[in-house]
Order: structure tokens, then sequence, then C-alpha cells
């Protein structure tokens, strides 16, 4: 952990009563079933810091952090132009959607980049409903950590009972004293360890003294982690949330363990939460996942009225989506082992290898392996071919000292074991996050023909190896 704390301990100022929520995107024409959007990535400033300081110098879709907030509904068709204005190539990456292979936006593999000055338009279905993101899959470390990402959010056909929708996207920045972002890209110290962990932490591209609540209030939060590395375990002090979703699919409605919503960069969690404190209190969100390093978030501010007497009592549960359900019994099982960073002076998993090799290595950016293959770039050979239609497990084993949030295109998969215990929830998930030296299994059908990434989505461990193409044929 870098030890400037720059914002994250910076109370004084007294923000006002904003919403805590960018405006939706809506679709310019709302009744056809296609909805038509434009993203154009490019140079801005943001009020990142807030208070004194002065604005960060991002790169933004739209001009603006987080990039606007894409909205349609379950079973229409999205079309998204993205116009580069930027002076380097990019990639719309559409985290978590279950689109054909030609959409998904991976450099190389699935499409050639968008150059500056040109155009890419990305047009899909929305088979499911539920909360998912955007942001480049080019350089991602560098695209991502200047500002490059937005929420996308598919809503249900039948919309769910509560007070208000409302989205965070958490960020996570490394600025310097100025407020201006470090341009300490992809060094080798991030890289090689957990990643870049910023100072200043935002929520929709602000720091944030509150978020205004009414007691009685029932909100869906929608929690999206877009940070390059930071991981987030929030807990709502004074309130039990209940979650309904991790990364857009439902689950059964259950507290979180020890109350902390625990989130790895690219993970989503849907909350209801009810406003169960008085007119006139305040109840610190904190995240505590670092050890000595918490901090609080905001405060959940209740209005000097109630919304209602009581809040509502009856729970929450979200329609299933549209996954096929995997076949345990008739599945083909393969073995995925993570190793590679540091612990201590050596890179793990440079087996056999001098120290001159393991150094020649690391300058090469190849310190994380995936069954024993760091990768350079998206194009390379498939570390597995899926028969389409079958089940796979995956049993994922990271024998490294850190965390992974090891992502799927493509696809959703149930995580069915951790450790060699059967999951309670059994949770539909598209980035199952792995702790040091722990055990998943996951499965799902291998129904969507293609190229698919499978990495990491701490970006810097992404781009220095930890990831492969998972080949359903
Ligand atoms: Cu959110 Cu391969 O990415
Ligand atoms: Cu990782």
């Amino acid at each position: 952990m870098p030890t400037l704390p720059l914002t994250l301990t910076r109370r004084s100022l007294l923000r006002g009563a904003a919403a805590c929520g960018a405006l939706p995107f809506l679709p310019a024409a709302a009744a056809s079933s296609l909805q038509e959007f434009t993203l154009t990535p490019r140079r801005a400033s943001a009020p990142l810091a807030g208070g004194q300081h002065p604005r960060t110098a991002v790169w933004a879709y739209n001009g603006t952090v987080p990039g606007p907030q894409i909205r349609a509904r379950q079973g229409e068709r999205i079309r998204i132009k993205v116009e580069n204005a930027l002076e380097v190539d990019t990639t719309l990456h559409c985290h978590g959607i279950r689109l054909p292979n030609a959409m998904d936006g991976v450099p190389h593999l699935t499409q050639a980049p968008i150059q500056p000055g040109t155009a890419f338009t990305y047009e899909f279905d929305l088979p499911d409903a539920g909360t998912y993101w955007y942001h480049p899959h080019l350089d991602s470390a560098e695209q991502v950590g200047r500002g490059l990402s937005g929420a996308l959010i598919v809503e249900e056909r039948e919309p769910i009972e509560v007070d208000r929708d409302v989205v965070w996207v958490l960020s996570d920045w490394r600025l310097e004293a100025d407020a201006q972002i470090s341009d300490d890209f992809k060094n080798m110290h991030d890289m090689s360890h957990n990643g870049r962990v910023g100072n200043t932490v935002t929520v929709n591209g602000e720091v944030r003294e509150s978020f205004e609540v009414r007691a009685g209030e029932r909100v869906r939060l929608r929690l999206i982690n877009a940070a390059n590395a930071r991981i987030f375990a929030l807990s709502f002090n004074g309130h039990r949330p209940t979650i309904i979703a991790l990364d857009g699919q439902p689950v059964a409605p259950h507290e979180p363990e020890g109350g902390r919503v625990v989130l790895g960069p690219g993970m989503r969690a849907d909350l209801v939460l009810d406003m169960t404190g008085k007119p006139g209190e305040r109840h610190q969100v904190v995240d505590g996942f670092y050890r000595g390093l918490g901090y609080r978030l905001l405060d959940l501010a209740y209005a000097g009225t109630a919304l209602r007497e009581k809040p509502h009592s009856h729970p929450v549960v979200l329609p299933p989506n549209t996954m096929p359900e995997p076949d345990l019994g008739s599945a083909e099982r393969h073995e995925v082992i993570l190793n590679g960073g540091m612990m201590g002076q050596m890179m793990m998993g440079a087996r056999g290898m001098g120290g001159g090799g393991m150094m020649a290595m690391m300058r090469g950016g190849r310190m994380w392996f995936i069954n024993g293959v760091a990768a350079e770039g998206h194009t390379m050979r498939p570390m597995l071919t899926l028969a389409r239609g079958r089940t796979c497990v995956l049993a994922l084993s990271n024998e490294t000292m850190w965390w992974h949030p090891m992502h799927l295109h493509g696809h959703s998969f149930r995580v069915v074991s951790r450790n060699g215990a059967a999951t309670r929830q059994r949770e539909w998930q598209d980035t199952v996050l792995l702790p040091p030296r722990e055990r998943a299994e996951i499965a799902f059908v291998a129904d969507n023909p293609g190229d698919w990434m499978f990495h990491c989505h701490v970006l810097e461990h992404q781009e220095s190896g930890m990831m492969g193409v998972i080949r359903v044929a």
C-alpha cells in the first residue's frame, strides 16, 4: 500500500445535498427496442478530489467520470458507437454481458483496435438484467486508471419495488499532491505485488462527504468496483444490507458475511438497503478491507423528516436470468493454477530459472502465470478448448500470496465450491475473488462460441501475464 492518504482522510469540506448518482444516459428513442448510445473517450478534467484541490486531468467518456450511465431493459438490443478522440488506440468491453464474441472489445483477438479519429460500433442483445459496466480492454491499466469506465444497467422487465435505484461506481486513484494522476503506470512494484492501489477513493467520480437518505426509505444500491486494483469491504454501520445480486446475477437474498460487502476489481453487488435510522442521524459507511488502513467512504445522512413510519420488511427477490444450468454429472473438468508475483525477494512460479532469467522475465513484464504461461498481449494459443454446449468445471487454485479477482468473458459461472466445501449460495458470477492460497471450483455451460479472455481483473496483473484465452468451439 502506498502511504499517501491525500484525500482518504480529507473530510473538511461540507458538500451540498446533490443526489449521489450520475444521471442515467437514456436512449434517444425510448420507444424502440434498439437503444443507441455514443461514447467518446477523450481528454477532460474532473473535480475528483473536491474541496480546494484543482481539477484532475483525466481520460473520460463524453468528458465525465465515470462515463455516462447506460440504461436499457432486459431483452432490448443496444448499439454503442465509440468515437475515439484519444491520441491512442482503444476498445470498449461491456463487462459481464453475455454477448457475441465479435462485440467483446478485446483488441487483436475479437477486433482491430479503434484508432484515434476512428469509430467502432458495438451492437448486441441484452439477455440478462443486472448491473454491468464498460471499460477499455486495451492498455487497461492506464486507460481505466485515467478514468475510462462507466455503469451499464440492464433493468428487469418488471421493476422491483424500491424507493430509489442508485448506482455507486467506486474508483480508486493515485493522485499527487496537486491532485493530478501519478503517471507511474505499470511500474514493476505494482505489477509484481497487489497492483496499483491508489490513495483517493471516489463514488461516482467524487470524494463524497455524505449520501442523503430518508428514514424508512428502501434503496437498491448497485455497487461497481471500477478500481484497477483496490478491493473493497464495505460496512454500513447501523444498517443491515441484503445482497440480492452479485455480478449482475440474482442470488438468494442474504446478509453478507460479517456484514461486509467484499468486492474485488470488476465485481458488482446489488444491495437492498433499508434506512432503519432516525431523521437527522448520520451513519458511516466504512471500507475496512486492508488491515489498519480502514477509512470512512461517506456518511448516510438522514434528512430531518421520515419518508414512512416503518421501513418495508417484505423481501425483494429478483427474477432469475437466462443462464443454462450446469450439469455437474457430465462436466469436463480442468485444473487452472495461478502462480507468480513476489514472495519476499523471489518471484514465484519462475521454477528452475536462475535469478538472471527471472529478472529478465520481470523486466519483460511477465510476472504472473496461468498454468505456467505468462501472457504477452491478447493473442495467444487457447489455454483450453471447450466443447460448445458442454458443462465445464474449472478448478482454480491460487498458489500465490496475493488476491486475484478472476474474470471470464462471455459467460457467467456458478461458484460451486471454495477450498473443497460447497458454497452456500452457488452464486452466479463473472468474476471470482480468490484469496491467497485459496481454491475454488466454478461451473458453467460453454454455450457462447468464440475466443474468450480469462484474466485477473487487477489490471496490473492482467497486463503482466495473468491472462489466458478459453476457446468455445
Ligand atoms: Cu472487465 Cu476482461 O474485463
Ligand atoms: Cu491478480
